[in-house]
């Protein structure tokens, strides 16, 4: 069955986890669809895990549209957040409107996800008054890192605390249907939690939200350098793909691969005629 926003209200009401995981191509998102996992997000983590920036600033639309498309058509029932990323909703209520609409019309988009509070309501606002669902992302934000000066936890202090409060509610008022927290005390992603009619997704917030999201590169363990606290490796993936590359290299230098099973056959009288 298809994930909606009735599913995530539905779940919130119920107190049923929602699952989410990031998807920047069609093979791994059709793979975490079939799993049964609620919602692909095609993050702008894309920059990190697939480009190889250091930050999600440099990510522009023309990259989520491309990996979003991707991404879409690997989906049958997860329901497909794509990230708008940095600069395409701060500008104006005008800019995230139009591209927002882009994610819908040419990624396949059922909603998007930008970052911020207080902030980005009118955005928020406009976005769900013209169609489309809108997930919030609060705590640690990375397109503001160069602000928050680093990827650290976020809301340790009263102020930060109560700041992060009044967003949360700020974004559900604005028309939000789900908040992402990264980053948040779990104690603090808790109270948050509670005051909300709409779910919480937590990363990095613990086990109190109403579900979690993860960036998959990292859970299946794809760069072993790459280990943040509140990442749990669900496989090793960057060691047996490794593995695998040495073997076929190894085995291209020796001859061992291909082998005959890997060959197509033709009659030898055929070749003979063509000597
Ligand atoms: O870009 C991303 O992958 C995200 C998740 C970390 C929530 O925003």
């Amino acid at each position: 069955m298809k994930n909606t926003v009735t599913t995530f209200q539905k779940a919130k009401k119920e107190g049923t986890k929602i699952s989410m995981l990031t998807a920047y191509d069609y093979p791994t998102a059709k793979l975490i669809d079939e799993a049964g996992v609620n919602s692909v997000l095609v993050g702008d983590s894309l920059g990190n895990v697939i480009l190889g920036y250091k930050d999600t600033l440099s990510v522009t639309m023309e990259d989520m549209i491309h990996h979003g498309a991707a991404v879409s058509r690997g989906i049958q029932n997860a329901l497909l957040v794509i990230d708008m990323p940095f600069m395409s909703y701060q500008t104006s209520v005008y800019d995230a409107v139009i591209n927002a609409g882009r994610l819908v019309k040419e990624a396949g988009a059922n909603a998007v996800k930008l970052e911020g509070g207080e902030s980005v309501c009118p955005q928020i606002k406009a976005i769900v008054e013209a169609g489309i669902p809108v997930v919030a992302h609060l705590g640690l934000t990375p397109q503001s890192v160069n602000v928050l000066g680093g990827f650290k936890a976020q809301g340790k202090d009263e102020k930060t605390a109560r700041k992060l409060t009044l967003d949360a509610r700020a974004v559900e008022a604005a028309g939000a249907f789900a908040l992402v927290l990264e980053c948040v005390p779990s104690k603090l992603a808790k109270l948050i939690t509670q005051s909300l009619s709409i779910p919480t997704i937590g990363i990095g917030s613990g086990n109190v939200c109403d579900g979690q999201v993860l960036v998959s590169m990292d859970m299946l363990g794809v760069f072993a350098s790459v280990s943040p606290k509140f990442v749990k490796r669900y496989a090793s993936l960057g060691e047996l793909m490794k593995e695998a590359f040495s073997t076929y290299h190894r085995e291209v230098q020796s001859g061992t691969f291909p082998s005959s099973e890997h060959e197509f056959a033709i009659s030898d009288e055929l070749i003979e005629r063509l000597y």
